[in-house]
């Protein structure tokens, strides 16, 4: 993955590893018991759709023993919506999509964050919380796109094109941040592409969701390369084959998903636009067109649609479990710092992102 985690520069003040600023605390037993099965009972509920009964005493006592530590530790848990269900129900604070975990992430109230989603997203909790220790339970949870572009790139992207704003997706590295001039994430591109009112701009490194963006504006779209492995699977012919099958199905599609793609879908949002448009419309029946473990942590709040799941996994996503997220609080590991010199510019391209109006 890219190393966009720097080790601090000589002149920077040494700080202590976390484990030495906040001690280790051992592995408590992980037991199943009548104690464990009364503390979980409520959370089972929201994941019975999903686990079956008779698996939960392997999941309860982990469930259990990381809710304690959090509040031992006063850490918050930060899950993106592509967590399993046992993370997103049972475990986290807070859940959403990209930009609401970046906003979320400014108003944390904990000394830790344990970022439950990829490293760039870790490293946008640190951006906006650089007093604050940041956690990821695995260090090799990456992201095809974050590791398509480097922050070289981006130099050359503009001596290639003098003057053009560079909005950058925030699925990138500090590194890449810190050369650009704003981030976007999948729901507010079309908003920051226009806020520059000009009639170019660059936006990287998703060749996708720029092209998707391109459909939405007047605004003149250079862009990049740069492909989400998990959306980029997804084809017109598979959705058709589904439509052939059953015309009345609704077909929602995530714009990192190839254009052809996004055309036939009925709607097309980020993961939290998604999850809302399927709470307000309840469709009878839905074909979920990203990462397979959004259908399996909407379906409780909506039993009564029907989802389709072509279930494509992202394998980065999928590295964080139950127990990485208890070794991570145990252990106070691995914590994810940013160079502060690249921090203070990638900063300001995060922070304009957040702070543009509605
Ligand atoms: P959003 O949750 O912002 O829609 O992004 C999806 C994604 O692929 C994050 O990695
Ligand atoms: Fe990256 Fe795609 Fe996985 Fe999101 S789903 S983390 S964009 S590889």
């Amino acid at each position: 993955m890219s190393m966009s985690v720097q080790p601090a520069p000589a002149t920077a003040p040494s700080r202590k590893a976390a484990a030495d600023r906040f001690g280790v605390i051992a592995r408590p037993p992980l037991e199943w018991n009548a104690e464990i099965e009364r503390e979980t009972a409520h959370l089972y509920e929201r994941v019975a759709h999903h686990i079956p009964k008779i698996e939960w005493p392997v999941y309860a006592p982990y469930v259990a023993a990381i809710n304690r530590l959090k509040k031992e530790r006063n850490a918050a848990i930060l899950a993106h919506n592509y967590q399993t269900p046992e993370i997103f129900h049972c475990v986290a604070d807070i859940v959403g999509d990209s930009l609401q975990l970046a906003k979320e992430a400014t108003k944390v109230d904990a000394d830790i964050i344990v970022q439950c989603g990829v490293h760039f997203m870790a490293e946008t909790s640190k951006l906006l919380n650089p007093e604050k220790t940041v956690l990821i339970p695995d260090m090799k949870a990456g992201c095809s796109l974050s590791e398509s572009i480097t922050g070289a790139d981006v130099r050359l992207l503009r001596e290639r094109y003098p003057g053009v704003p560079v909005v950058t997706y925030v699925n990138t590295s500090a590194e890449v941040k810190a050369e650009t001039d704003i981030c976007c994430t999948s729901s507010n591109a079309v908003q920051v592409v226009e806020s520059f009112g000009v009639d170019t701009v660059l936006c990287i490194p998703d060749e996708y969701l720029a092209k998707n963006v391109a459909a939405q504006t007047d605004v003149k779209i250079l862009t990049w390369k740069g492909h989400c492995e998990v959306h980029e699977r997804f084809t017109a012919e598979e959705l058709q084959a589904y439509r052939d099958a059953d015309p009345e199905i609704e077909i929602i599609a995530h714009p990192e998903c190839p254009v052809e793609v996004v055309e036939m879908a009925d709607y097309t949002g980020s993961t939290a636009g998604m999850i809302n448009y399927v709470r307000d419309q309840r469709p009878p029946k839905v074909l979920l067109v990203t990462e397979c473990s959004m259908a399996s942590n909407i379906q409780s709040q909506v039993p009564e649609v029907d989802f389709v799941k072509p279930c494509n996994l992202c394998p980065h996503m999928k590295r964080i479990t139950l127990p990485k997220i208890l070794d991570a609080l145990c252990e106070m590991k691995e914590e994810v710092t940013v160079d502060p010199a690249i921090a203070a510019r990638a900063r300001r391209a995060v922070e304009r992102m957040v702070n543009l109006k509605n």
